[in-house]
């Protein structure tokens, strides 16, 4: 599974980068606002950062808006990925800017029948929402779990990209269920890491390593 880091924030991504485990990034104009930056200056920045692809949304809600928006998007590089939202213009979009050739994140999704209209406009991700499910009392991971199968029965090369991640077992949740990709908030990718014991078997074990003649 991929990891991609949800956020606009430069030094969270420089951070989650350091690790080594970053695929790549995704963003949405909520994420873009609370950086307090200019859209044009923080995508600049996390396009020169980042080789894997980077989802930029469109914010213009017609048809040609989103086309003229996501192909000044995609022209800013190859890596960019054109974030569009789950409506009738939205997926006559992803279909035209799919024929161009230019790859594309269809977001905002909630069910699985959603996710079948992006597949079949050929989206290169879907972004199923499982936590914003969760928090009306519906199982986000189910919606996965009928979407990989749906997928899966038809052959449809979209991958599925959980988003609104809200805690480790959600991480886990989509790889059991095999999702191509998971993007995660910094705060849960950093928590993916903990766990009491390797704290304090690492503890021991350099307790243990100073008693070793020769070593300090
Ligand atoms: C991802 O592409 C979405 O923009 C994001 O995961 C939404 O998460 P939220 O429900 O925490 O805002």
């Amino acid at each position: 599974m991929k990891f991609f880091v949800d956020t606009a924030d430069i030094d969270e991504i420089r951070k989650a980068l350091a690790w080594g485990i970053l695929d790549g990034v995704t963003t949405n104009p909520t994420l873009v606002a609370k950086t307090g930056r200019r859209f044009e200056d923080v995508r600049a920045e996390i396009l020169q950062l980042v080789a894997g692809p980077v989802s930029l949304e469109v914010t213009d809600m017609t048809l040609d808006g989103m086309l003229r928006q996501g192909r000044t998007l995609a022209q800013l590089g190859k890596q960019v990925v054109v974030k569009l939202p789950l409506t009738r213009e939205g997926i006559a979009a992803c279909k035209a800017l799919t024929d161009e050739g230019i790859k594309t994140n269809v977001t905002l999704c909630f069910t699985a029948n959603q996710a079948l209209l992006a597949a079949k406009a050929g989206a290169t991700y879907i972004s199923p929402f499982v936590g914003r499910l969760d928090d009306v009392s519906s199982d986000g991971m189910l919606v996965i779990a009928d979407i990989v199968q749906i997928y899966r029965n038809y052959g449809y090369q979209t991958n599925v990209l959980v988003a609104s991640v809200r805690h480790p077992v959600h991480v886990l949740q989509a790889a059991k269920l095999g999702a191509h990709v998971c993007t995660v908030p910094y705060k849960v990718l950093d928590q993916l890491f903990n766990h009491p014991l390797t704290d304090r078997g690492n503890e021991q074990f350099l307790k243990d390593w100073a008693k070793v003649p020769g070593q300090s």
